[in-house]
């Protein structure tokens, strides 16, 4: 049961005004969204990361408006007082707007968002001008934009030479005209994302853009050592969950080849009396 102030797009604000600094993680179930309520996380994502995170692809393209509602549902239902942030999936947003408007309405309606967010770059106005008409908050994803790693040839960080920097701040001040609440800025240099920062009342979520930022997001699974590979370069490890569990999965396998699990204290007895009756079954 969650006993703190529910984060809203308000608290997000006077965060950026009063310069504290805010924290974001990626979620993808309840049991996980359990765990980052009671830490206190203050936003949380449910990145379209997790056709990658929960369902092995290479990319974030095959995730879809189901899946990911679902799972929107999950972590709102785990963090009741969190600002939860839907992740719009590749071709949910880009086919029109009567589509962008009518999906991201999903993720506020049925799963209980605070925002969706969008991948975008000058050519998506429109869409964000839309999606705010209809009075859905958005948070636009700006700089290393994943679902267009086709397009791009690769990941790669973004906004490193003078004029794409220039281009990178013109399209985040765009943003904030067509009506976006939130920033995010995935894999700039720090110099472009403090200006962005810096020139806007919008509070700007880095993901690998240094500190100038109102608040930092990475993949959970990244940071507590989960993720199977590399992580990105910008990901600090703080644990190593994956070789704790795995010891853990490993003693499991000691214990019931050797047959030291099952033990007494792991089943259930008969009523008393009971078992006598049973005889030996025949
Ligand atoms: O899908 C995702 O996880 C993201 C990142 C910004 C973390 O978009």
């Amino acid at each position: 049961m969650s006993t703190r102030d529910k984060v809203t797009l308000t608290t997000l604000l006077e965060r950026k005004r009063s310069h504290q600094k805010f924290a974001v993680l990626t979620c993808y179930d309840y049991t996980h969204a359990l765990i980052e309520e009671e830490a206190g996380v203050d936003a949380i994502l449910v990145g379209d990361s997790a056709a990658q995170v929960i369902l092995g692809h290479s990319t974030t393209l095959p995730a879809t408006m189901d899946f990911l509602v679902t799972l929107a549902g999950a972590v709102r239902r785990g963090a009741p007082g969190a600002f939860l942030i839907g992740d719009m999936p590749y071709l949910s947003y880009h086919v029109n707007v009567e589509d962008a408007i009518r999906n991201a309405g999903r993720f506020m309606a049925e799963a209980g968002c605070d925002a969706v967010k969008v991948e975008v770059d000058g050519g998506m106005v429109a869409t964000v001008e839309a999606l705010a008409r209809a009075s859905i908050p958005v948070c636009a994803h700006l700089g290393l934009r994943p679902q267009a790693v086709h397009m791009a040839g690769g990941y790669r960080a973004q906004a490193r030479d003078a004029e794409s920097a220039r281009r990178l701040i013109g399209d985040a001040r765009a943003m904030e005209q067509a009506g976006a609440c939130l920033l995010l800025l995935e894999a700039v240099p720090p110099e472009p994302a403090r200006i962005v920062s810096e020139g806007t009342r919008l509070p700007v979520i880095g993901c690998g853009a240094g500190p100038a930022c109102d608040g930092q997001v990475v993949v959970l699974h990244d940071m507590v050592g989960l993720t199977n590979g590399a992580a990105p370069r910008f990901v600090k490890r703080y644990a190593d969950m994956r070789t704790e569990m795995a010891r853990a999965i490993g003693a499991y396998l000691a214990e019931i080849r050797s047959g030291v699990y099952p033990a007494t204290e792991h089943w259930y007895s008969m009523t008393a009396g009971e078992a006598a009756k049973l005889g030996d079954g025949s």
